[in-house]
């Protein structure tokens, strides 16, 4: 098995070496570990509504410079959720400047500019998904810490890379799932965990549509193509970098519900729609709760969406709305998942002997006896999970003393590749209208379905590779 996972890997290199994209596919950098007086200068790759969102929680720890701001789009007016804030590296050159008072800010449209820079310690990456792992990896390459928005990959075989790089390259790697960060998440999974509410043998989970503005515009629009917009600039290489690996639509088209920033998530090109988008959150604490942070569920079953409805999806947006499946486990642990619609709230509910337990964001509600339960009621020998004071809820400033105290973060790259893969597997099942598929989380294959396990290698396009 492991051979396999290794011809993967080298023949990608192989064809990134061949086309010439990839610029750090040789090479042994090593993560830079700055002295505590030392400033981590990091570069923000991916101007859009969460780069600006960590950004502005980097900018806020004194220990950090935001030195690069990185986008193929200088500045578009037409962006974020509401289609009205505008986006790009200038406009975040601007607001990074004006934060230091100063006009030193390198605004770049190629990141492999960035990468190729000494001064870079660590990067950012809050691009669209179908870019994550290319550029990361390419980051870790030249010795560059990593936080990478979530879900972290487009597709299984991208997160063998990632971990293997950052193991390879002793980098410090947090995954963009913040959850892990806020303390009603983890105050949820530590009971759990403890079975202080007992036994617990299931799960019903909803996952929020992605963006609801993005969704609405997007199922209304038509994908006729339109001229390649002057944020552009020039506009074919401009282009050709924002869809990078991604496959191109006929004669090289843009096509606004598929192209315009947000909407990449409802083309299985570029993302993978709503069930990775917040599956990549709760099914991370769905993990973490369970003990399964290295590890994952053995099936996915009991499969309903209306991915092949043709008056929900068409060739370009091919991602489900509505969608119902089970997660289970090898102990028999059931998660039963479906959307925001279909189950009527987005969070987990955990169904335990002593009774359920929700945990949303900012939500946390429990049985009577346990309401009032606080961590510093664990005793010595229960799970007792990750959590840093220093950062308390602020996930980016928790990657920054993990890269000083050269450790690992709340949500490294593993955990982030096996969340991940659960969306993965789920959409597979989908795409393929299979009611259930077999999973071996060890090998990491699908069982007894080959074109189910073919679906978990990616394949990057227009020579870009690891
Ligand atoms: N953690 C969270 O709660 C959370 C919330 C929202 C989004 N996200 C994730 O953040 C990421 C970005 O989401 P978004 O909604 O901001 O998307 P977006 O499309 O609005 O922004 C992405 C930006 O990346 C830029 N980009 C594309 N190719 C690039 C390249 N080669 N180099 C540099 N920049 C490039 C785009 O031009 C765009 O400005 C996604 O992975 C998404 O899943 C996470």
């Amino acid at each position: 098995m492991k051979s396999t996972r290794k011809e993967f890997l080298g023949m990608g290199a192989l064809a990134a070496i061949c086309s010439g994209c990839g610029t750090f596919n040789i090479g042994k950098a090593r993560g830079r570990r700055p002295t505590p007086s030392d400033t981590l200068n990091l570069a923000i790759i991916g101007c859009g509504p969460m780069g600006r969102g960590n950004m502005g929680s980097f900018m806020k720890d004194p220990r950090v410079r935001v030195t690069h701001v990185c986008d193929p789009i200088g500045e578009s007016k037409r962006h974020g959720y509401n289609a009205r804030t505008p986006h790009g590296r200038d406009v975040f050159k601007r607001q990074v400047d004006d934060f230091y008072k100063t006009d030193v800010t390198k605004s770049i449209a190629d990141f492999r500019e960035v990468l190729a820079d000494p001064s870079v310690d660590a990067v950012q990456i809050s691009t669209g998904d179908y870019w994550h792992a290319i550029i990361a990896v390419d980051a870790m390459k030249a010795g560059k810490h990593v936080y990478c928005q979530k879900p972290m990959t487009l597709g299984i075989s991208e997160g063998w890379a990632m971990i293997d790089a950052a193991k390879e390259h002793g980098i410090t790697f947090q995954v963009g799932s913040q959850q892990r960060s806020a303390p009603e998440f983890r105050k949820a999974a530590e009971i759990i965990r403890n079975g202080l509410l007992g036994e617990c043998r299931s799960c019903t989970i909803g996952l929020c549509y992605a963006h609801n503005d993005a969704l609405k515009q997007n199922y209304t629009r038509d994908c006729t193509p339109s001229p390649v917009p002057d944020c552009f600039n020039p506009k074919s290489s401009m282009w050709d970098l924002y869809q990078g690996p991604a496959e191109h639509w006929e004669n090289n088209a843009y096509i606004p519900a598929i192209h315009d920033p947000v909407c990449w998530r409802w083309s299985s090109r570029t993302g993978n729609g709503s069930i990775a988008d917040w599956g990549a959150h709760h099914f991370d604490i769905l993990q973490w709760a369970l003990g399964m942070d290295h590890s994952g569920p053995v099936a996915i079953e009991n499969v309903k969406t209306d991915i092949h409805d043709p008056a929900v999806t068409n060739r370009y947006l091919d991602q489900a709305k509505t969608y119902e499946f089970d997660i289970v486990y090898g102990n028999g642990f059931r998660a039963h998942v479906g959307d925001l619609g279909t189950i009527g709230y987005n969070g987990l509910k955990f169904h335990c002997e002593k009774g359920d337990l929700f945990v949303s964001r900012g939500k946390f509600e429990a049985p009577e006896a346990i309401r009032n339960w606080k961590e510093s009621d664990l005793k010595g020998s229960d799970v007792r999970l990750y959590a840093n004071d220093h950062a308390k809820t602020c996930h980016e400033i928790d990657f920054v003393d993990a890269i000083y105290e050269g450790r690992q973060p709340a949500c490294p790259v593993e955990v982030g590749h096996r969340s991940a893969t659960i969306c993965h597997l789920a959409n597979i099942a989908a795409r393929l209208g299979r009611k259930s598929v077999r999973w071996d989380p060890k090998a990491e294959r699908v069982v007894g379905d080959a074109e189910a396990n073919g679906m978990i290698f990616v394949k990057h396009h227009n020579g870009w590779g690891f």
